[in-house]
């Protein structure tokens, strides 16, 4: 059996996204069904629509999602139907050799869908991060789906499938900030801000924010930054190190994925200080340092993907922190809008008006 949805695709490179009937078969062995309640827009669902992540179109987009599971596999046994979850790109396998060294956060081998949801003329679709969730149903394997209390609401309990969650880990569990840090975060979207707020949730003492963009400056500062820096007017990275008595952050987040930012980021650091590149550069991008700075300035370069997450781990938690008060996960979302909106939504986050976007259903 299958069922027909309406979903948002990505045909061709750089063209816009098309509203499409899409056909999603019942779940097999380890695999859900999951209604789609609320999916953020987050950038990487723009670096797919523009090639930047790979070449198997058609994409199904979206991927920042809550719902509630539909069905589920005759041998599932994490969830059940009516549970209310978050959907995650990290369903650990349990066998790989970062799994078996006890570093499930870092699975090589995470499980997606076995069955492929198609077009109506059969194409194969490719799910944005192997979920897929501009859709009314879509299909995933059932350790994508992470059981939380339903009281916080799809809107803001999706926001930690993706982006806020990568920020959030980029500081907390990649960056490893702690109580006294200096840090510093560079571009401050959603990814970034949710960076700010993990920094300060950690207890650093100077927080800096660093956009080209006032707005999202403003916004920085109501995360929790201590400082902004507006780096189209100013040099960044004598303005970290100002702020830090001369010598720099203690860690610094970059959040774009850019070469210059990287740089600035790089330099922007006190000595023995981590680097966390959160943001995802593409491919023709390429970076150049004078290997002895590398070396001369110790400490760490890191990459963080989804913040270094286990999310059986860290999306229950989350939510509770956001339940008692102490995470305000919903000043992320600039805006609620629908499923033919998707494209309008890149707009608005290119023109740096939203944090996020989110497609209710
Ligand atoms: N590592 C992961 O697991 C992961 C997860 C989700 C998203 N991401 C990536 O994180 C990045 C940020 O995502 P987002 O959703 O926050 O995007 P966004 O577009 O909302 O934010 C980017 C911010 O960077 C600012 N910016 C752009 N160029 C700049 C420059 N030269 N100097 C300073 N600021 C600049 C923009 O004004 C904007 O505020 C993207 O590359 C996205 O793909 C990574
Ligand atoms: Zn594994
Ligand atoms: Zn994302």
């Amino acid at each position: 059996m299958t069922i027909s949805v309406r979903g948002v695709v990505a045909r061709a490179k750089g063209e816009p996204v098309e509203i499409m009937q899409i056909t999603v078969p019942d779940p097999g062995p380890g695999e859900a069904l999951v209604r789609v309640q609320a999916c953020g827009v987050c950038h990487t669902d723009l670096h797919y629509r523009e090639g930047g992540i790979g070449d198997d179109f058609p994409y199904l987009l979206g991927h920042e999602a809550a719902g509630v599971v539909e069905a589920a596999g005759d041998d599932v046994t994490e969830v059940r139907p009516g549970d209310f979850v978050i959907l995650n790109w990290r369903a650990v396998c349990g066998n790989c050799r970062a799994c078996a060294r006890g570093r499930p956060w870092y699975c090589f081998s995470t499980h997606n869908a076995a069955q492929k949801m198609t077009l109506g003329d059969g194409t194969p679709l490719s799910p944005a991060l192997g979920i897929g969730a501009f859709a009314e149903r879509t299909l995933v394997a059932a350790g994508q789906c992470t059981k939380v209390s339903p009281g916080a609401g799809a809107e803001v309990a999706g926001l930690l499938g993706c982006g806020v969650m990568a920020g959030l880990g980029a500081a907390l569990n990649t960056g490893g900030v702690t109580r006294g840090d200096t840090v510093a975060v560079i571009g401050c979207g959603g990814v970034g801000d949710a960076a700010i707020l993990g920094a300060r949730l950690a207890g650093a003492r100077t927080i800096i924010g660093v956009d080209i963009d006032e707005r999202k400056l403003e916004w920085a500062r109501g995360f929790g930054a201590t400082h902004v820096i507006n780096s189209a007017a100013a040099d960044p990275v004598a303005g970290i190190r100002e702020l830090t008595g001369g010598f720099g952050a203690d860690v610094v987040i970059e959040a774009i994925g850019r070469p210059e930012t990287y740089e600035q980021a790089f330099y922007a650091r006190d000595l023995a200080g981590t680097v966390v590149l959160v943001g995802v550069p593409t491919p023709e991008m390429r970076l150049d340092l004078p290997l002895l700075d590398v070396f001369g300035r110790g400490g760490a370069l890191k990459s963080s993907w989804y913040g270094d997450c286990l999310p059986s781990r860290d999306f229950p938690m989350l939510i509770e922190l956001y339940l008692d008060g102490r995470l305000p996960l919903d000043k992320f979302v600039s805006e609620r809008v629908s499923l033919g909106d998707v494209e309008e939504a890149f707009a608005k986050m290119t023109r740096g008006e939203v944090l996020r976007s989110v497609v209710l259903f």
